[in-house]
């Protein structure tokens, strides 16, 4: 089995500063990348900025700024949240990159030697705001302007020389690959909205601009701009080497294992983006995954609707791991979710600081008090405590198949039912009735619930990865062995040490916070 696996965020927009539901999908693949890479994975995680296309010359000229400068600044910006939101990106990519036009000039070229690009005049409906074409059954009349109806943006009627791509050509063969990769679009009812879309019949796409100058031109006609999806989707090979298929990055990532996206953009990622590589004959990501939206008050974040909800604010008030827990414990994956403030409290008092958070503080301040700080010996463990220790090793292989189906809601749920067990098998045990008339029994209580810690912190360790090492550095293990191995392996506890002192993980949210 290849032990390399390469997962990717779509490139975000810089035409203006990031928002709750870029930060939504980084942190997603981040959990992702970050669970791999504990599994014992050669992980490559890229993320970036989309830089060309008419939206983002639109936003230059308002801001009276050339566009490179302009996408300079905005990028920056993309660029420090990612570390603001601690992703473990291996890569940050952007658009305007020499790599970059290497690469799209590359798949333009073999789309024009497969003979699936042709030169004709493209009339139709544009949207700016989604750099996407439409039809006419797609658009409606809303306070008397045309606009989209799946994205609600403005539409404008666009007549000019375009380059083609047959995608009409490539329909029975992406129907064919959706059934023989059943998994290829998660979730499942995504997957029946894009197969019942390209079985309505798919017709050939326009892959280049006259109208405007931001992007790669056409190799060898340069009055047109190459379209920006199609610039935009080659990025995941970019970053890979590509067109240097020989080199070990490319060899050892490509095909991607999984492109974590927003559902708007699901027909872009799994349908134009297969076909241009089928027509490239390049191998097929692994698997397109399309999540639902961050709602705020009940609609999707945009800056026309002045409902955006800035990350920043709210991880300088909460905390990172606070809010990356919150947003994958409460929103489920799949489908479109509202946030709020008041739930973001409950989620942060409830689950980390009265549940994990409290039982760690109590059980290192009871082994400090009473056993010189190390922890005990678990030579007489009964059945009860193994059998506690058990559940969590035993559900090792059902908790990578959830995270291999991109089912994080699922999985969360398991590892904090696991902390809720630990919690009450640490109050029913009642270690400090034993100190005197059997301590045993007192170090097997320690020893088991320790044991339960070490492995929750590491299962955790994807989405709360400050407070989870934190935890496990005070109990010794060092950050190189926070492994899902370590789960499964016994006599992995230092009982040598004494254990580190461990701060308040997190503050409990009082109301008027
Ligand atoms: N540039 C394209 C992607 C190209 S990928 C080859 C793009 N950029 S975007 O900045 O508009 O959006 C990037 C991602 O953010 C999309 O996956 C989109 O779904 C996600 N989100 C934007 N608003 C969102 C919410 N309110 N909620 C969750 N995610 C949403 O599209």
């Amino acid at each position: 089995m290849s032990k390399n696996f390469y997962i990717t965020t779509p490139i975000y927009y810089p035409s203006g500063k990031p928002h709750m539901g870029h930060a939504y999908s980084s942190i997603i693949a981040d959990i992702f990348a970050r669970f791999k890479r504990i599994e014992g994975f050669n992980v490559y995680f890229l993320t970036g900025t989309d830089e060309h296309g008419q939206k983002i010359q639109k936003e230059a000229e308002k801001n009276k700024k050339k566009p490179k400068i302009f996408c300079d600044e905005i990028s920056e910006t993309f660029r420090s949240l990612t570390k603001i939101l601690n992703l473990t990106n291996n890569d940050f990519i952007r658009t305007t990159e020499p790599r970059h036009f290497k690469s799209v000039n590359e798949i333009w070229k073999r789309l024009i030697k497969s003979g699936d690009i042709y030169l004709d005049k493209y009339s139709g409906w544009y949207s700016v705001s989604d750099e996407a074409y439409y039809d006419e059954d797609e658009i409606e009349n809303k306070n008397g302007k045309k606009v989209s109806k799946a994205s609600g943006s403005l539409v404008e009627w666009v007549e000019e020389e375009s380059y083609f791509f047959k995608l009409s050509a490539w329909q029975d063969k992406l129907l064919e690959h959706y059934e023989k990769n059943k998994d290829f679009i998660l979730p499942n009812a995504r997957k029946n909205e894009v197969k019942s879309f390209v079985e309505k019949g798919l017709k050939d796409l326009s892959i280049s601009r006259t109208s405007f100058s931001w992007g790669i031109p056409v190799p060898d006609n340069e009055k047109h701009i190459i379209y920006v999806w199609l610039d935009a989707l080659t990025n995941y090979l970019s970053a890979l080497n590509f067109p240097d298929i020989n080199s070990d990055k490319y060899k050892s990532f490509w095909p991607a294992d999984v492109h974590i996206i927003g559902k708007d953009i699901l027909r872009f990622h799994a349908i134009y983006w297969p076909a241009f590589l089928l027509a490239a004959n390049l191998p097929l990501p692994k698997r397109v995954f399309g999540h639902g939206w961050i709602l705020s008050d009940e609609k999707k974040m945009s800056k026309s609707l002045g409902n955006i909800l800035d990350p920043i604010e709210i991880i300088k008030n909460y905390g990172i791991d606070q809010l990356r827990y919150y947003l994958i414990k409460e929103v489920s994956l799949g489908n479109d979710g509202s946030i709020s403030m008041e739930n973001l409290k409950n989620c942060i008092n409830n689950d980390l600081a009265n549940n994990y958070g409290n039982l760690c503080q109590r059980v290192f301040s009871f082994i400090k008090k009473n056993c010189n700080n190390k922890i005990p010996n678990g030579n007489s463990l009964n059945e009860n405590d193994l059998k506690l220790i058990r559940n969590v090793k035993n559900s090792i292989p059902s908790l990578i198949d959830l995270i291999n189906k991109q089912n994080l809601n699922e999985y969360i749920k398991k590892v904090v039912n696991f902390s809720f067990e630990a919690n009450k098998y640490f109050n029913d045990s009642e270690p400090w009735v034993f100190k005197k008339k059997d301590p045993d029994r007192m170090n097997a209580i320690l020893f088991t619930i320790v044991e339960q810690i070490k492995n929750i912190s590491i299962l955790l360790n994807p989405i709360i990865p400050i407070s989870t090492k934190k935890v496990l550095n005070s109990i010794n293990i060092s950050d190189k062995d926070i492994l899902i191995d370590n789960i499964q392996k016994d006599n992995s506890l230092n009982l040598e040490k004494e254990l580190k002192d461990l701060d308040i993980l997190f503050k409990k949210v009082e109301d008027d916070n």
